[in-house]
């Protein structure tokens, strides 16, 4: 399996977790980083909507308090005929913490796509603006 599969193949996993009673749109993600280690993650809603965390937030909290720094890609797999990027908030963090990564976009069909977040997060708000 080539690493893309690999990340996919665990984003996959990760929705497998996801706790979505509210939408019903359950979403998997994962973090390759830099040491090797992978981070799995998954959407989970609450019932007061508003607090919803995604899965790829989820992912990237999990690695940084493992205290993980430096990430190569991140995939997100979803059951949808088109496939899913991340949302506003979930780009803001992904460019804190990842950067121009490749983000792996996959359904449940095998179709993937792989865009380079600077290509989904053109003129980002960052520490070089401070
Ligand atoms: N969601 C994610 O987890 N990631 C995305 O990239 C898009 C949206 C979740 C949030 C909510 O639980 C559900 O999908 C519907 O918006």
């Amino acid at each position: 399996m080539g690493e893309n599969e690999t990340l996919i193949s665990a984003a996959r996993q990760a929705r497998e977790n996801a706790h979505a009673p509210y939408s019903n749109f359950r979403v998997g993600a994962a973090l390759r980083a830099t040491s090797g280690r992978i981070f799995g993650g998954c959407n989970v809603e609450n019932a007061t909507y508003g607090l919803t965390v995604c899965a790829e937030r989820v992912a990237i909290f999990k690695a940084i308090s493992e205290g993980e720094r430096g990430f190569d890609a991140i995939s997100v797999v979803t059951d949808t005929d088109t496939l899913t990027p991340p949302c506003g908030a979930c780009r803001q963090l992904i460019w804190e913490f990842c950067g121009d990564v490749p983000v792996i976009l996959a359904n449940l069909k095998g179709k993937t796509e792989v865009i380079p977040m600077r290509d989904l997060f053109p003129k980002p708000f960052d520490s070089s603006n401070l």
